[in-house]
């Protein structure tokens, strides 16, 4: 255990590489640790958010519309994820991770002009990001064992920057807070979703509490 556990920094340090040499169980085991700490991070930025703006009035008045990725088809129960293919669930968390980049960066560059946001936020959201990335190039490395082609389709758009950037208080800060709350909700799917292969594709559906 303890060497897996050094083996896992040692990856996140070296983080734009995950090798192509691995076994795809060392994969899995890699994508599922570092999806999840990547959740744990984007909960923290949005608690610390919630916490902060929480009791101001414009959150009571104002409705989260949807997330930007929600365009991308992701089967919402176990019996949907259980017929749907691995390659396919891959191919939509892969899709996630690339429409994540235009808003993280925006999100990245808010952060300093936030009031009250500490430096640990900052810190947050670019772990976050970068977790992304290495994610998303383990999510590949182990899509093109099954799959040679390349997808050329666009990605998803997000649209919340005039808002995000918007001179008005409230405007600005409720663009920023549905962003940390799709952050959280997105990075809680892939770390589910890629549980759930990790159980199919590497122990035969036979683990515990997934
Ligand atoms: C929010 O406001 C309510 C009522 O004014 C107060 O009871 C509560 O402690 C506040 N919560 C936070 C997190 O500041
Ligand atoms: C990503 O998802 C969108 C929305 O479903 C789709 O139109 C697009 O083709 C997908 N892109 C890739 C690369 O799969």
């Amino acid at each position: 255990m303890l060497l897996l556990v050094s083996n896992l920094l040692l990856w996140e340090q070296v983080a734009s590489k995950p090798t192509v040499s691995l076994s795809t169980e060392d994969l899995y085991y890699r994508v599922v640790g570092l999806s999840h700490t990547t959740y744990f991070l984007a909960a923290d930025l949005y608690h610390e958010f919630d916490m902060k703006y929480i009791n101001t009035s414009w959150i009571k008045n104002r409705r989260l519309s949807l997330c930007h990725i929600a365009s991308i088809y992701t089967p919402q129960s176990r019996e949907e994820v259980h017929e749907t293919k691995t390659e396919d669930l891959l191919k939509a968390m892969i899709n996630i991770s690339h429409a994540w980049e235009e808003p993280l960066k925006y999100l990245i560059s808010t952060v300093p002009i936030l009031k009250e946001a500490s430096d640990k936020m900052l810190k947050r959201a670019n772990a976050v990001r970068n977790r992304i990335r290495v994610l998303q190039e383990g999510m590949k490395i182990i899509l093109s064992r099954s799959q040679k082609k390349v997808e050329k389709d666009p990605y998803p758009a997000w649209s919340g920057l005039a808002d995000l950037q918007s001179s008005d208080e409230d405007t600005h800060l409720f663009a920023f807070y549905s962003l940390v709350h799709c952050l959280k909700r997105d990075t809680h799917k892939i770390n589910t979703y890629l549980k759930m292969l990790r159980c199919r594709d590497i122990f035969k559906n036979k683990c515990f509490n997934e």
